[in-house]
């Protein structure tokens, strides 16, 4: 099935990918108005809204009953000015109108399911009437799951500012190595995965009186399995409750699984979005795309922009082309054009410059084409602006920087999960990178797909939120109607190792009768079973071993646990758990493309002969020779924040190992089996992802004979043998990433359970392992006959 998947995906691809029209600058001609429907559509949700207003005068939110009550002592007695001025804005939310519909219901029920249009409050909102509910009091707390890392730490961060609390205090979250919460939270926002594993240790999530799964039609794997698991906790945990919220109305689903619950759904605020579709299928959608947001910024009214990309590499790519084009703009017409990227690598403090400007930052009117021709002034400003920032960030606050409209990019984190205000434009390319798994190989890619038509729509409505919008599909009309309806859930397209270790650490020894709102294909689940059990984690039984009770406890994936907890054995865990960290963050690698040269000479001074792990570990190590140095970072072309991230995994990582009685063990750098002790190492956890060299010069990954090549970006020199890789990766060719050389004789020592010939599928790579068994029975035999000689000598 998923094989099947790849090859629509592919098809849609190509209908993309026709013949572009290259007619540049006359883009009100490219495009269908196909809006007439929607128009319809939209007026009667504005009435809608009009209305809930009108209620909503009714229903005023009062500071002071929090003030009255002792119980909420949390509360100060004044509030800031920012808090007044977010209360205004949380009153108009339309969800505001529902607050005592919401808290009557889930009063009265387990379970409620809760939809409504993306931006209308759920969010930010939903937890903060529970705490009026008072559901905080029992002492325990209100946890609210998000798909995202990044839309977990936002939210909290905006819900801490309304509710006038310091982030990490009252409000917090937690996210995957790092948490920030303390005894006094009240609400955590916290990633799906992270409940999860709170669940392994405390199955019946006892700290929480209310869980909000929220963004639920995004159906992650993780999110599936909470929802599994929470319909078993209703019948055991009676004060538990739980809200299902969702953005688009695919309610239907959620409410068979949970047996009849209670549907609210909350009229969203949606002004008209035109939506306007190429006329020919796009030949390079990257292109088409910088192109349409330069048109709108020349010739459309006031308003910012949304384009969606599928990654941060496409977005910085963009986010540099389109601060080139606008500031080559003739004759500067229409101001200046800010420039913005959003995807989770992002740190923080960038990701909210989204959301707030500096206080630098003043927003001009902006000017279309048209009305400008007579506004000469304007464009001095506009140059005067753009050399200062180019300038320094450093100088940034000594002088106001002016721009009139701004330009998100962003990966689909900003189609459901983060809402901007003030957009009206969104640019569709209709791509996003998606996970794909082929569980005979067990590779688990993610690949740039056509989105669904339900992500389309999401997308689109975010131009309709303050005012009426357009929305510029990159694609045709009838490349519309050929995308799939919904997203697949990620159950039936990812690698489920992870998942099936922690079913079995909570106890769940059905794996195949549990409760799955869509049961994952058999074979997904049986290799997983099988990869488990080549790893030790699960006896022949399918029961959990006690490795596989100490591996569950590693945030990581089983192999890179399983990695871990060997390193002690073979002497080497002071160095494996820093690559178990540089493994567990984006590549530290930054290359720009105008330094690319110099960026690879300066990396290359890292190498090590045997590979790219210890590559990453020669850079580790270089890093904390120099204090964790942000400069030398930045000098060597490398990310810092990856390093920095890296450097506090290790230390996560290194808390349980030596919870579970592990020594952190090492061996002298100057010993020779400092590396290969390494290398062995690494065999522990990834002898099933072994690539070997054929006689024809090309690499083919064992047991699948599948054909792959060795990255561009690897540091091997030459081609061994045997290469373990720690990824692969499905683009126009098969790529194995971040390689290291091994020997055969390893495969043979470490994993001759899965290196069992008598189930070897034929080839040069069985007639090779062949001959390693038969070097290594000859070893030992002339070992045992050497030690009988010796025997004999001694007893004569
Ligand atoms: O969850 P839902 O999509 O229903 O909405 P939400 O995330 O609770 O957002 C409600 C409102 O808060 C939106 O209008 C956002 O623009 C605003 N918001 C914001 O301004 N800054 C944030 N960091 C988060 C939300
Ligand atoms: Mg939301």
């Amino acid at each position: 099935q998923n094989q099947q998947n790849q090859f629509n995906h592919q098809n849609q691809q190509n209908q993309f990918n026709h013949q572009n029209q290259q007619n540049q600058f006359n883009h009100q001609n490219q495009f269908n108005h196909q809006n007439q429907n929607q128009n319809q559509f939209n007026q009667q949700n504005q009435f809608q809204f009009n209305h809930q207003n009108q209620q909503n005068q009714f229903n005023k939110f009062n500071p002071n009953t929090f003030i009255q009550n002792p119980n909420l002592s949390f509360k100060r007695k004044t509030y800031s000015a920012r808090y007044y001025e977010l209360k205004k804005k949380r009153e108009n939310l339309p969800i505001f109108a529902h607050k005592e519909e919401i808290l009557q219901k889930i009063k009265e029920n387990k379970v409620i399911i809760l939809c409504g249009e993306t931006g209308c409050g759920k969010t930010t909102q939903v937890p903060q009437f529970l705490i009026d509910g008072g559901y905080h009091l029992t002492g325990k707390q209100i946890a609210c799951t998000q798909p995202r890392r990044v839309a977990a730490l936002n939210v909290a961060n905006r819900v801490s500012q309304e509710m006038d609390v310091v982030l990490g205090e009252e409000v917090g979250y937690t996210i995957r190595f790092e948490d920030k919460t303390s005894s006094k939270t009240i609400i955590r926002y916290l990633t799906d995965g992270m409940l999860l594993r709170e669940a392994m240790f405390d199955h019946s999530l006892s700290k929480y009186s209310v869980i909000i799964i929220d963004e639920a039609h995004e159906r992650t794997l993780s999110t599936d399995i909470l929802l599994g698991l929470l319909k078993q906790l209703i019948n055991k945990r009676q004060d538990l409750k739980i809200i299902i919220m969702s953005a688009t109305l695919e309610s239907e689903k959620f409410k068979q699984f949970f047996i009849d619950p209670p549907v609210l759904e909350i009229s969203g605020r949606m002004f008209p979005v035109e939506i306007l579709y190429s006329q020919v299928p796009e030949e390079d959608y990257f292109e088409s795309a910088i192109r349409t947001v330069m048109q709108i910024h020349i010739y459309e009214q006031p308003g910012d922009i949304l384009l969606f990309l599928t990654g941060e590499e496409e977005i910085e790519e963009a986010c540099k082309r389109i601060k080139k084009n606008a500031s080559q703009l003739q004759g500067d017409l229409c101001g200046k054009l800010r420039v913005l990227p959003l995807y989770s690598a992002l740190p923080p403090d960038v990701q909210q410059k989204v959301f707030d400007d500096p206080p630098n930052h003043i927003r001009i009117q902006h000017n279309t084409k048209r009305e400008i021709l007579s506004h000469e002034k304007t464009r001095n400003l506009g140059e005067k602006v753009e050399q200062k920032e180019e300038k320094e960030k450093s100088n940034e606050d000594e002088e106001k920087i002016l721009y009139s409209r701004k330009v998100v990019i962003a990966t689909n984190i900003a189609e459901t999960s983060i809402t901007i205000d003030g957009i009206v434009y969104v640019v569709d390319p209709g791509f996003s990178k998606q996970k794909v798994y082929n569980p005979r190989n067990r590779v688990e890619s993610l690949l740039i797909t056509p989105i669904s038509k339900a992500s389309a729509n999401q997308r689109t409505g975010r131009a309709g939120r303050t005012k009426p919008g357009k929305c510029y599909r990159i694609y045709t009309k009838q490349g519309y109607e050929e995308l799939q309806d919904q997203n697949n859930p990620e159950i039936l397209c990812s690698n489920l190792s992870s998942v099936v270790l922690t079913l079995l650490k909570l106890q769940v020894e059905d794996l195949v009768h549990f409760d799955y709102m869509d049961p994952p294909p058999p074979e997904t689940l049986m290799r997983a079973l099988e990869s488990l059990n080549y790893l030790g984690a699960l006896d022949s039984d399918g029961k959990l071993t006690s490795l596989g009770n100490l591996m569950s406890e590693y945030p990581l994936d089983p192999t890179l646990s399983k990695m871990v907890i060997a390193s002690s054995r073979h002497n080497c865990a002071r160095e494996i758990l820093s690559l178990a960290a540089m493994l567990s963050v984006p590549s530290p690698f930054f290359c720009p493309k105008e330094k690319t040269q110099q960026a690879n000479d300066t990396h290359f001074e890292f190498h090590h002969e045997s590979g790219d792990h210890i590559t990453l570990l020669n850079i580790f190590h270089e890093w904390k020779s120099r204090n964790s140095n942000t400069d030398w970072a930045y000098d060597s072309y490398l990310n810092f924040r990856s390093l920095k991230n890296a450097e506090n995994i290790r230390k996560q990582l290194s808390d349980i190992m030596i919870r579970q009685n592990f020594k952190i063990t090492h061996t002298s750098i100057h010993h020779p089996d400092y590396y290969k002790n390494i290398q062995k190492c690494l065999v522990e956890g990834f002898f099933m992802q072994v690539a070997h060299l054929e006689s024809s010069g090309k690499y083919m990954i064992i047991k699948d004979k599948q054909p792959v090549e060795i990255h561009p970006s690897s540091f091997l020199q030459e081609k061994p043998n045997w290469v373990l890789y720690n990824e692969f990766i499905l683009t126009s060719k098969n790529y194995i990433r971040t390689c290291t050389k091994i020997e055969g004789e390893w495969l043979i020592e470490i994993a001759s359970h899965y290196y069992d010939l008598s189930n070897f599928p034929k080839g040069s790579v069985k007639r090779e392992l062949e001959k390693l068994y038969l070097r290594k029975a000859f070893r030992n035999k002339s070992f045992i006959s050497s030690n009988q000689n010796q025997n004999q000598n001694q007893n004569q």
